[in-house]
């Protein structure tokens, strides 16, 4: 396959703004309900199947911006779990009858354009957010498409590539520990599989918020996890979790989700905790049986263990998801600028290598940490 790299094509705003759009000027900033780009270079997604599918195309159409919504010119967009497991066919679902899609959740650049409603952004400002997971328009692209409360200004001491690995794994984290368990100052809380995006976020999240973490991870990850904070790391290749972990909790955050993970995890928890798994068949049972069955039948699975867990040991039971939210999306910007929320980048692409990328988040050890797609001045 052929990866074209023109640059994109961009039209002036003053030849472009005319019947029902508008530009005038606010704090210095100029604002319009029509994207400043007609068209642009991204990743199409044509078909589910590994990284050879992926298709770096120019003359992708922008589309005009709703009130509420932000061109952002990507700088750098990390890739997480999700895109490479939407690549191979995870939400096919939802996401087949929508094709081409375009992959990407986290971004990171400058606003090029913001709708008439958009209070808090202007344009050339830097800016960090995430997509929320079923955007069908995704990140791998040169503009981007974002709402307003999806992104925040990018934290000043940190790059571009940095700041795009964090904010759709920290606001998973935040999702389930501030949103759905409200974890609160001296309460104890456990990440099962804290070496990774979400669990390094969950661990900085907790320790900000008072809490005493422990985590479990591979040996490679030992060290870094201490590092973000916890107070204890127990090796899962190395020890057996139900002797090596002391105490009971008051949340349990399982980025793994295994039957294994979830039995040890709600065993450990204090009568009233949270166990929150980012593991939820929801996807799962509707790419199965399709969204008519598949629904309810993911509604029914969660709420029989909620009853079942509730009685049996007096602990809510949860599958928790990523949702943006603007309040954690600006304590995350807060924290990651004090330097106190880091996620590391291992290894960054151009965004013409995105099959390489892919590739290597692929091979599962060979790359630990995020990898990040750049994205070219
Ligand atoms: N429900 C949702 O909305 C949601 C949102 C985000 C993610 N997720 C899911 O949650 C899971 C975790 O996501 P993630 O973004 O945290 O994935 P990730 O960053 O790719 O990490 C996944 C695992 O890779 C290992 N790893 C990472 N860096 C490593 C290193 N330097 N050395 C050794 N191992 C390393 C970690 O294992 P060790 O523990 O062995 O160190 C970690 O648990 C995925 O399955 C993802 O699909 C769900």
């Amino acid at each position: 396959m052929r990866l074209l790299l023109r640059k994109p094509e961009i039209t002036k705003v003053s030849d472009r703004i005319t019947g029902n759009g508008s530009l005038r000027s606010r704090q210095g900033f100029k604002t319009c309900n029509r994207s400043i780009v007609t068209s642009c270079r991204a990743v199409l997604l044509p078909r589910f199947g590994g990284p050879d599918v992926l298709q770096l195309r120019d003359n992708v159409n922008v589309p005009d911006l709703k009130p509420n919504e932000v061109l952002v010119r990507a700088r750098a967009v990390s890739i997480n779990p999700l895109d490479t497991r939407m690549r191979a066919g995870y939400g096919r679902s939802i996401f087949e009858p929508l094709m081409p899609l375009i992959l990407g959740r986290d971004i990171s650049g400058e606003v090029a354009a913001i709708g008439n409603s958009v209070r808090s952004l202007g344009i050339g400002q830097e800016v960090f957010g995430a997509l929320h997971p079923t955007a069908v328009r995704g990140t791998y692209t040169d503009y981007a498409i974002l709402a307003e409360d999806e992104l925040a200004p990018k934290p000043a001491p940190i790059s571009h590539v940095e700041a795009s690995a964090i904010p759709f794994a920290a606001l998973t984290a935040w999702r389930a520990l501030k949103s759905t368990a409200r974890i609160a100052q001296g309460q104890r809380v456990l990440v099962v599989g804290g070496g990774g995006a979400v669990g390094l976020s969950a661990i900085q999240l907790a320790v900000a918020a008072g809490c005493h973490v422990s985590t479990t991870c591979g040996g490679e990850s030992i060290d870094r996890v201490l590092a973000a904070g916890a107070e204890d790391a127990v090796d899962y290749n190395m020890e057996d979790l139900e002797v090596a972990i002391k105490g009971y909790f008051d949340a349990v955050l399982d980025t793994i989700g295994l039957p294994e993970t979830e039995r040890i995890g709600i065993n450990l928890l204090k009568r009233g905790g949270h166990y929150m798994t980012l593991q939820g068949e929801a996807a799962s049972l509707t790419d199965r049986y399709g969204l008519a069955i598949g629904l309810p039948l993911a509604t029914g699975i969660l709420l029989k263990k909620q009853i079942q867990y509730r009685y049996s040991h007096g602990i809510e039971y949860w599958w928790t998801y990523m949702r943006a939210d603007a309040e954690g999306l600006e304590e995350i910007r807060r924290l990651s600028e004090a330097g106190r929320l880091k996620i590391p980048v291992e290894k960054t692409f151009s965004i013409t290598q995105v099959r390489e990328a892919h590739q290597a988040k692929d091979r599962k050890g060979h790359v630990p940490g995020k990898i990040v797609l750049e994205l070219e001045k």
